[in-house]
């Protein structure tokens, strides 16, 4: 009888340690994640993003650098390439970018009303395009092919079918492609 409530006490012991031990484990994790929030928190108020662009998706069309005949690829004066582009309920302007391969190019981009997606297959390239602000990234592509451009953030019953297409030729064509343009999409 002794024996057997000594056991019972010891079982008892053994679980109520190994529950201390628990909930403390699960009190230092919860510590541990708020310290986290807490410090990204107050270090990303202190230091903001080096770079913020904004543009105003109420007068995009009118004036500035998305205007329409302001989109597509051009060539900039160090041979590196700038393509601008917007996306709009359900499409992307241009529709179809052309980049030359083996190049640097720098893809601006924004959205003139709700926040989109940018994905280039194959590639890292994935975005956000939010309206007001100007999401700039850098891409290379190796090699000459075609590359779809799915709208990858649901922005309204037309998301599905909102999608462009990258087709990347080799430096010499690009060149002549760009001959005489300012401006260059796919179908110029
Ligand atoms: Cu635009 Cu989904």
């Amino acid at each position: 009888m002794t024996t057997e409530t000594e056991h019972r006490s010891l079982g008892e012991e053994v679980a109520a340690r190994v529950e201390r031990r628990w909930a403390t484990l699960s009190i230092v994790i919860v510590g541990v994640l708020v310290g986290m929030a807490t410090f990204i928190g107050i270090h990303q108020a202190t230091m903001p993003q080096g770079r913020v662009e904004t543009a105003d998706p109420q007068t995009l069309h009118l004036s500035g650098e998305f205007i329409e005949s302001n989109l597509g690829s051009t060539v900039e004066a160090d041979g590196s390439v700038t393509v601008r582009a917007v996306g709009q309920q359900y499409s992307f302007t241009p529709q179809c970018v052309v980049v030359p391969a083996n190049t640097p190019v720098t893809l601006r981009a924004t959205s003139a009303d709700v926040v989109h997606g940018l994905l280039i297959e194959g590639t890292n390239i994935n975005t956000m395009l939010v309206p007001g602000y100007v999401s700039e990234l850098p891409i290379s592509f190796p090699a000459a092919g075609d590359h779809v451009m799915p709208c990858q953030e649901f922005c309204g019953i037309g998301h599905q079918g909102m999608w462009g297409k990258v087709k990347v030729v080799d430096q010499a064509t690009f060149r002549s492609m760009m001959a005489k343009r300012r401006r260059l999409t796919c179908v110029d």
